[in-house]
């Protein structure tokens, strides 16, 4: 177990068992988070995102596995005990799930109902709206607000506890990218304002890749590959993890432009058209002209991306390279032990 961890789920297997048939929801999945992480769980409808996160506050028992959150053994918890702990534990969701006829105020403050002096509540509610951006919507209804407006009052909920982990399972799945990106902003601030320890489920890599640091792809019930944000940029291995970051860089249609011009029309070899992929220190150094001092190879840059992630550029080229065969072969182990990926673009070799 990681020094730091908050949550730590070991082997969970959910087996939903119905009349006919029995779902293997989630399937051995092992996963530590550690505080102050923003962790990514990645994966199509249906593999088990949803499922899996629930176990982390026993809103689904697991059938089998262990779940330590917050140094605590869940499963050992009477039901109070567990009510108490599940208050360390804040949830939003794609359906904001709002009391349509309680006022944004209202919504904040149901959590503390009923245990909480209301002079007390009054001035948590508006801490806590002054700190999502709403504090001039405390007795607005949630028909009155946009989208991200009541995702917003979502998040203000959820906080009304002081929760050390906030659950997130696809709530900016409903929303526009524009508000997308300024929800995952909040909880960005939130995580570093606050020290909130966020688990972010989603189905869009692009989600993932503006805040978290951590990341894990899931199918069919399972984590089939986990890492460091960057590291799984740079060095994806499961085709549905690449296939997850290709969305995110439009890479499919810059290739079907750059197919269609002269250069690659009419490629010969040994010239090749592939893609460079690098991310940190690799960016910094002058690749192409590098290939061309050393080994007298030359890299016609035909697309060119380079994003930030965690303050480190990652970037994407698709270029010819041509050279003589030896030139290219001393080319391609040079752009390996260098951390560069390459991959062979030429038509025959896509399937
Ligand atoms: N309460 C349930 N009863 C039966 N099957 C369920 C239940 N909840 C989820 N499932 C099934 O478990 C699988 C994973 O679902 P879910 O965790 O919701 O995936 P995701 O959140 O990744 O879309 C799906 O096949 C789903 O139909
Ligand atoms: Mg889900």
């Amino acid at each position: 177990m990681a020094n730091d961890a908050i949550i730590t789920l070991d082997q969970i297997d959910v087996e939903f068992k119905e009349k006919t048939r029995s779902v293997h929801a989630v399937d051995h999945v092992d996963l530590t988070v550690e505080r102050g992480d923003i962790y990514g769980i990645v994966g199509y409808s249906g593999a088990g995102k949803s499922t899996l996160v629930r176990v982390i506050n026993l809103l689904q028992r697991p059938t089998a596995g262990t779940v330590t959150v917050l140094g605590q053994d869940m499963l050992a918890l009477d039901a109070r005990q567990l009510r108490a702990k599940r208050k360390r534990i804040g949830m939003i969701f794609q359906h904001f799930n709002l009391m349509n006829s309680r006022t944004i105020a209202e919504n904040v403050a149901f959590p503390l109902k009923g245990h909480t002096p209301a002079a007390k509540i009054k001035a948590k509610v508006d801490e806590l709206l002054e700190l999502v951006g709403l504090a001039d919507r405390a007795s607005a209804y949630p028909a009155e607000l946009s989208g991200g407006q009541k995702q917003r009052v979502g998040i203000a909920r959820a906080l009304a506890s002081d929760p050390e982990i906030l659950i997130s399972d696809e709530a900016t799945s409903a929303l526009d990218p524009k508000t997308t990106s300024a929800i995952l902003d909040l909880l960005k601030s939130l995580n570093e304002r606050l020290g909130l320890t966020i688990v972010l489920i989603t189905h869009e890599m692009e989600a993932v890749k503006q805040i978290c640091n951590k990341v894990a792809v899931m199918d069919e019930g399972r984590i089939i590959e986990r890492g460091s944000l960057l590291n799984i940029f740079a060095k994806p291995e499961q085709q549905l993890t690449k296939d997850f970051i290709d969305t995110t860089l439009q890479l499919d249609a810059a290739l079907a432009a750059v197919r269609k011009q002269p250069a690659v029309q009419a490629l010969k070899a040994p010239d090749q058209l592939v893609r460079l992929t690098y991310v940190g220190a690799s960016t910094d150094q002058p690749l192409v002209a590098t290939l061309y001092k050393e080994f007298s190879v030359t890299a016609n840059i035909l697309f060119g991306d380079i994003q930030i992630l965690q303050g480190t550029p990652f970037g994407n080229l698709i270029v010819v390279l041509s050279g003589t065969q030896a030139d290219l072969d001393r080319t391609f182990a040079y752009l390996k032990a260098n951390d560069v990926t390459v991959q062979a673009l030429n038509e025959q070799e896509e399937a």
